[in-house]
């Protein structure tokens, strides 16, 4: 087999063989194939696209170039869920153990945060003591006695993918519906669950810009999951403005233990109950209806909180700060931001919102840079709600000398009118 001809044929739009695509796949994982000859695949796809088959080729071909995690033993409720990466989105320590309070197993290896999106493990890492590396061992018998594990990635899963990911980024083939399913998916495949639900985001602070591109990709990613024998479910929801309000690691985790205790943001609340009976209704084939009242039930009374904590504990972080009785850390410096206008709020534009959470401290542009873990945002007002000149819009939490140039960016994302604006529907569709 010859690589020009399989990008030949792909450039003039004949769909390749599953040998083909295996081909390219082994080719780019052993460093067999040159950079430019992949690349040029990489833009063919891109200008041509792939059909179904090709695409779930694709995905298998790369979810089989590394490990791939067996869940079996424990049963067939394991669930996995993936965001396509949002701002403020602490959704998982909530829909976790929501879900696990239910029966299901939430085996899971989350990754770090990268530029203005956030990452679970650098939240779960700001519980102080908190082992996100653990054995496959201590993996598998964490997961089997509290019904949840919640670790970062270990072991080599799908390295195809990374390889091909780091060349789309250097030439201009990110945004490609059929690259994308297939880099999520083959990893999802790769970790191993039985039942997957995707939080599939749009607007300003996403990947997919709007509603009906995040669905092209749902439907994509909900076939291959289809093809390669995994329930799936696709959420489609709003990421225009910053989900809750908190923007940032020890901030987010304290927001995510107001949930779970009955309290905090309503559409954080209902993002993440929706989620976690996705999770429900996959694993035990219920109807939706029942598992979202299951699941808020189990928020209600106190369950899911109580797995959460008990999955703190088993990794070694510190529950006192899941109660409530010991504070996070304090960031050296705290600016508040104050409206210079009257009006309606019409914007948090959430990528600026996480771009100024990156300056804070509580990002990092490269995967090297070291978290300040009590860095980040809370806003303190709402989309739609009227302000008047002077009023709190936001406070920012940092190290002195990276106050000032957050609070600037910060500042830049409300946009007021004087008419209110019209409310953002949180949950665009869901497609399963
Ligand atoms: N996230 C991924 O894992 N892959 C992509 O291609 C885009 C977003």
């Amino acid at each position: 087999m010859l690589m020009t001809d399989i990008i030949a044929k792909k450039r003039d739009g004949t769909q390749l063989s599953d040998d083909e695509i295996q081909f390219v796949v082994k080719g780019a994982t052993k460093k067999e194939i040159p950079d430019y000859q992949l690349s040029a695949f990489l833009m063919a796809v891109y200008l041509r696209g792939m059909t179904e088959k090709e695409t779930v080729w694709l995905t298998l071909a790369m979810a089989q170039s590394g490990e791939v995690l067996d869940l079996s033993p424990l049963g067939d409720k394991t669930v996995d869920k993936h965001s396509t990466g949002g701002v403020g989105d602490k959704t998982t320590l909530i829909c976790a153990p929501i879900a696990a309070a239910l029966g299901c197993v939430v085996a899971k290896m989350s990754g770090r945060g990268l530029g203005h999106t956030g990452g679970t493990v650098d939240k779960l890492e700001s519980i102080s003591g908190y082992q996100t590396k653990l054995s496959k061992e201590e993996f598998f018998a964490l997961a089997k006695e509290n019904g949840i594990c919640l670790m970062g990635h270990s072991g080599n899963f799908a390295p195809a993918d990374s390889i091909l990911y780091a060349l789309r980024d250097v030439t201009a083939t990110v945004e490609s519906i059929p690259l994308i399913a297939s880099s999520i998916m083959s990893k999802k495949i790769a970790a191993g669950a039985k039942n997957i639900v995707l939080d599939v985001k749009y607007g300003s602070g996403a990947f997919m810009k709007t509603p009906e591109l995040a669905e092209k990709l749902a439907i994509e990613m909900v076939k291959i999951g289809k093809n390669a024998g995994r329930n799936t479910t696709a959420v489609i929801t709003d990421m225009d403005i910053p989900l809750g309000k908190s923007i940032g690691n020890a901030l987010e985790v304290k927001e995510a233990c107001e949930i779970l205790k009955g309290k905090g943001d309503k559409r954080l609340r209902e993002l993440c109950l929706c989620l976690a009976a996705n999770m429900h209704s996959l694993s035990f084939g219920t109807e939706y209806e029942a598992s979202y009242n299951m699941a808020t039930k189990v928020l209600e009374n106190g369950k899911a909180f109580d797995v959460f904590l008990r999955a703190v504990k088993s990794h070694g972080g510190d529950t006192s700060l899941i109660t409530g009785q010991k504070d996070f850390i304090k960031s050296e410096a705290s600016l508040k931001i104050y409206s210079k206008e009257s009006g309606y709020i019409s914007e948090i534009n959430s990528e600026i919102i996480g771009k100024a959470a990156v300056l804070s401290g509580a990002g990092r542009e490269t995967l090297e840079e070291k978290i300040d873990f009590s860095a980040g945002i809370v806003l303190e007002k709402n989309y739609g709600e009227y302000v008047n000149k002077g009023d709190l819009l936001a406070t920012l939490y940092s190290k002195k000398e990276r106050a000032e140039k957050g609070a600037k960016l910060l500042i830049k994302a409300f946009t007021f009118s004087q008419e209110k604006p019209v409310e953002k529907p949180l949950i665009y569709k869901i497609i399963s």
